[in-house]
């Protein structure tokens, strides 16, 4: 399987990255950022690229993929509407439309998060904005379109999230792991869950196109 990935220099896109460089089924991985990974792997390709509203200067290096995970996003905390839903909307959007013009047998996978609005009518900004995107991505003809809505995601392998704000709460929640666990278990999932399951969504599909919290622990297998 060939993947692009959206992403990985963040959090939840790190996570992916190695669950997919170790999966011996992965045979190449594009990371697709404004700036490099820095990583260095036999199966790793970069490319670095400036204007994430527009991909036409390079559909070629983005053809010939099977799976995209889009693992790309902003905290929406302290940001106006309009520049969530560039980064969120715009940014996701003018992305899949390249990818799926390309590739059309791709299965494109999005990270959007536990209480994303469908109705796109309610009032938490950052939940009407993703839920706007979840709906405009499942309306493109890809061969399959899963979204997927983590809760908390506990980062694994020294994995750190570029926000200091989170970084210091998952530092501070890291003892409590398996307290929150046993009174969250809806909740919780972790970056290799979250990479895992991706890559058994692109491989064999999934029950539905909505994913949330344990339905991505249950299609990661119950690993952790
Ligand atoms: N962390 C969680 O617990 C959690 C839970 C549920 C859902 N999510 C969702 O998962 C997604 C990723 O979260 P994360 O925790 O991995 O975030 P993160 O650590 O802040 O990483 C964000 C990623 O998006 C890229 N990015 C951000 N703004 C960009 C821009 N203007 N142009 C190009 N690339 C940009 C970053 O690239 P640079 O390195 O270049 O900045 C980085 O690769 C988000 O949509 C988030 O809402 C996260």
């Amino acid at each position: 399987m060939k993947v692009i990935l959206f992403g990985a220099t963040g959090m939840v896109g790190q996570g992916v990255l190695r669950e997919c460089l170790l999966d011996p089924e992965v045979e190449r991985v594009l990371a697709v950022g404004r700036k490099a990974t820095g990583q260095q792997h036999a199966k790793l390709r970069e490319l670095v690229h400036k204007d994430f509203t527009d991909f036409s200067s390079v559909e070629e290096e983005l053809t010939g993929y099977d799976a995209c995970f889009f693992c790309l996003g902003v905290s929406s905390a302290g940001m106006k509407e309009e520049d969530y839903h560039r980064v969120t909307y715009d940014f996701t959007l003018a992305a899949a439309k390249t990818l799926v013009k390309r590739n059309p047998g791709m299965t494109f996978i999005y990270v959007s998060g536990t209480g994303t609005d469908s109705t796109e009518q309610g009032r938490s900004m950052w939940a009407r904005v993703k839920g706007k995107t979840e709906n405009a991505l499942m309306k493109l003809p890809f061969k399959a379109s899963f979204m997927f809505r983590p809760g908390i995601i506990q980062p694994m392998d020294g994995i750190k999230s570029q926000t200091k704000a989170y970084r210091v709460g998952y530092a501070v929640m890291a003892p409590l792991t398996p307290v929150l666990k046993a009174l969250f278990p809806k909740l919780l999932t972790n970056t290799r869950q979250v990479g895992r399951a991706m890559l058994q969504a692109a491989r064999h599909g999934a029950p539905k196109r909505l994913l949330e919290n344990p339905d991505i622990n249950s299609l990661a297998g119950g690993t952790s």
